[in-house]
C-alpha cells in the first residue's frame, strides 16, 4: 500500500471512530440536548491541546454476539490535553456505543490515562455518561471497575481527581466518582444512584423518580455528594475550569500564585459594623468573606449542602487559601453532623494540596438533640476535630463574634496547631453561651430567687461581661492579637507572607485513624 493510500486508510478509521455507535446515536443524544463525548473534550480542553490515545481500541468480548458489534474507542475517548495552558488528563464516556457501560477494555483505557497522570503528576478529569458495568462481560467489567477504584485512591492526595456526572451513572459506576475530589452534576441530565426506582420500589416499596433518588438537587442539598449543581454541560465545564485554576498540579507544588491588583491593606469600613449589637442577630459570613478577599472573589463549594458552614477558595493578594466559616445567617452558624463532615473534608483536600486555611468563626457550639445524638455528632464532629488538628498547611483564624465549647476547640483553634489566630473586638469566647451557664451555675439561687428570670438575666449580663470576650483567651495566648475588622484583610494577607515557608510534620505512621 502506498503512502497516500496508508493515510486515505488513517483517515477513514478515524473517522469512523469519531462517529462512536454511530450517526443515528449521535442524532438521537442531539435530540435530549446532549453533547458527544469529543464534544464535551473539546468544550473542555484549550482548542487544539487534546492527544487522544487508545483511539482504535475495541472490546473483546464474545458473548451475546458482541463479536459482531466492535466500535472503535469502545465507548470511551481519553487522552490529555491543556487548560488555560496547564497540563491535564481526561476521559468521556461515549453513550453512543452500548450506552457508555464499561467494558474490560474501557476501563483498561481510564486506567492508562490515570496512571499517565499519576507519574506526570497532573490533575485527571472524567465526564461521565454511563449506563454501569457491560452486562455482556460480566466479571471482566467488575474487574475493570476495581482496577479504576484502586487507582482513585491511590492518586487521592497526589494528583487532583474531578468528576462531571452528565448522564446516567448508576451501579458500579458510582464509586470511581465518588471517590474523586469533586464532584459536578449536571441538573436535570444526570443522576447518582446504586440501584434505580424499579429496584427500589422492589425492595422497599417506595415510589421514586430517578430525579428524586440521585438527581444534582438531592445529592447537592441531601446527599453531599455533589459539590456543584450545573445549569448545563457548558455551566458544569466552567465550574471545573475555574475550580482547577485554585488547585496545584499535584502535591509536591503550591497552588499558582495570581497577580494581584486589590490593594492588600485595603481597609474594609463595612466590617466595623457588619456584627450586629444584638449577640443573637444573624449576620452573613459571607459578606465579611467578600469584604477581605482580593476583588471579592469567593469560589464556593458545596453551597447548598450544610450551609451554616462554608467553605470554598480565594485568593489574598494573589495567594491561594481555603476559607472555611460560620455562617450565623443560616442555624446560627451551629456545627451538626453535616457541616462537620463537610469542613473535615474541605481542610482534609486543602492539607494535601498546600493550600493554606483561613477560618472566621462565629459558632455557638454544636447542635443539641437526639436527631443529632443518634445521627452520630460524637464520631462526625470528631473528624472535623481530627481534619484541623492533623493539617500542617498555614492555619489563620479569625473570630468574629461566638466561639463556644467543642466547636473553640475545633475551628482553627491555637490548641489544634492554629498558626496565627486573631479575634475581632467582638469575640465572645467561652465554655457555653451565657444563658446556658447562669441555668446551670445559679440554677438553685434562681430557684430561692423573689424574681427568677431577673435573677438570672443579671447573671447572664455578669457572665457576658466577665468570660464572653476575646481578652481571656488573648491574656493565655490563645489569641495572638485582637485586631479591628477593618483591618482583616491587611492582617490576613500579613499572615500568609509570614507562613509561606511554614513546615510542620506529623509522627511517621502508615496512616491514621480518622473516625469514620
Ligand atoms: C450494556 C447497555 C448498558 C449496560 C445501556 N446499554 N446500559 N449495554 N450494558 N449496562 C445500552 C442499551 O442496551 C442501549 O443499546 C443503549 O445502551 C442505550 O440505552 P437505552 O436504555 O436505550 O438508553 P436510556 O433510555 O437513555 O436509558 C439509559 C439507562 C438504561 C437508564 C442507563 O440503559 C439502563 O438502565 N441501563 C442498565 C443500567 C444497569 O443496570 N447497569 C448495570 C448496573 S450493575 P441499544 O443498542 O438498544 O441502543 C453494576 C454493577 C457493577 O454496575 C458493580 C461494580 C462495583
Amino acid at each position: 500500500m502506498d503512502t497516500t493510500s496508508q493515510l486515505e486508510q488513517l483517515a477513514k478509521r478515524q473517522a469512523q471512530a469519531r462517529l462512536g455507535g454511530g450517526q443515528d446515536k449521535i442524532d438521537k443524544l442531539r435530540a435530549q440536548g446532549r453533547l458527544t463525548a469529543r464534544e464535551r473534550i473539546d468544550l473542555l480542553l484549550d482548542p487544539g491541546s487534546f492527544e487522544e490515545f487508545d483511539m482504535f481500541k475495541t472490546h473483546r468480548c464474545h458473548n451475546f454476539g458482541m463479536e459482531n458489534t466492535v466500535y472503535p474507542g469502545d465507548g470511551i475517548v481519553t487522552g490529555c490535553g491543556t487548560i488555560d495552558g496547564r497540563i491535564v488528563y481526561v476521559y468521556a464516556q461515549d453513550f453512543t456505543v452500548f450506552g457508555g457501560s464499561l467494558s474490560e477494555t474501557l476501563a483498561e483505557k481510564i486506567c492508562k490515562v490515570m496512571d499517565l497522570a499519576m507519574k506526570n503528576g497532573a490533575p485527571v478529569i472524567g465526564l461521565n455518561d454511563s449506563g454501569g458495568a457491560r452486562i455482556q462481560e460480566g466479571v471482566e467489567s467488575l474487574a475493570g471497575y476495581s482496577d479504576i477504584f484502586l487507582r482513585n485512591v491511590m492518586a487521592s492526595g497526589v494528583i487532583p481527581q474531578i468528576s462531571a456526572i452528565l448522564g446516567p451513572c448508576a451501579g458500579g459506576a458510582v464509586y470511581s466518582p465518588a471517590l474523586t475530589d469533586f464532584v459536578i452534576m449536571e441538573r436535570n441530565a444526570s443522576y447518582m444512584f446504586l440501584t434505580g426506582p424499579k429496584v427500589v420500589k422492589s425492595v422497599t416499596h417506595e415510589d421514586v423518580t430517578v430525579e428524586q433518588l440521585g438527581g444534582a438537587d438531592m445529592h447537592s442539598t441531601q446527599s453531599g455528594l455533589c459539590d456543584y449543581p450545573a445549569l448545563s454541560t457548558r455551566d458544569a465545564i466552567d465550574y471545573i475550569k475555574r475550580l482547577l485554576t485554585f488547585l496545584p498540579q499535584n502535591n509536591f507544588e503550591p497552588p499558582r500564585p495570581l497577580p494581584c491588583a486589590d490593594p492588600p491593606a485595603r481597609a474594609s469600613r463595612r466590617l466595623e459594623t457588619i456584627v450586629p449589637p444584638n449577640p443573637n442577630a444573624a449576620y452573613d459570613m459571607k459578606e465579611v468573606i467578600l469584604e477581605t478577599v482580593d476583588n471579592r472573589d469567593f469560589f464556593e463549594i458545596k453551597a447548598q449542602f450544610a450551609p451554616n458552614l462554608i467553605v470554598g477558595f480565594a485568593r489574598y493578594n494573589g495567594v491561594c487559601v481555603g476559607i472555611v466559616a460560620n455562617q450565623p445567617a443560616h442555624l446560627s452558624g451551629v456545627l451538626d453532623i453535616d457541616s462537620s463532615v463537610k469542613g473535615a473534608r474541605f481542610v482534609r483536600f486543602c492539607d494535601c494540596f498546600n493550600i493554606p486555611l483561613v477560618t472566621f468563626v462565629d459558632v455557638p457550639g454544636f447542635l443539641p438533640g437526639t436527631a443529632q445524638e443518634y445521627g452520630g455528632i460524637i464520631r462526625n464532629g470528631a473528624k472535623m476535630l481530627y481534619a484541623y488538628a492533623e493539617a500542617t498547611v498555614p492555619k489563620i483564624t479569625v473570630i468574629t463574634r461566638k466561639a463556644y465549647g467543642g466547636a473553640y476547640c475545633v475551628m482553627s483553634s491555637k490548641h489544634l496547631r492554629g498558626d496565627i489566630n486573631y479575634s475581632w473586638p467582638s469575640g465572645e469566647i467561652a465554655v457555653m453561651g451565657a444563658k446556658g451557664a447562669v441555668e446551670v451555675l445559679y440554677a438553685r439561687q434562681a430557684k430561692e430567687a423573689k424574681d427568677p428570670a431577673a435573677f438570672l438575666a443579671e447573671k447572664e449580663k455578669e457572665y457576658s461581661e466577665t468570660v464572653a470576650n476575646p481578652y481571656i483567651a488573648a491574656q493565655r495566648g490563645y489569641i495572638d492579637d485582637v485586631i479591628a475588622p477593618s483591618q482583616t484583610r491587611a492582617r490576613i494577607v500579613r499572615a500568609l507572607k509570614l507562613l509561606q515557608n511554614k513546615r510542620d510534620s506529623n509522627p511517621m505512621k502508615k496512616h491514621g485513624n480518622i473516625p469514620l
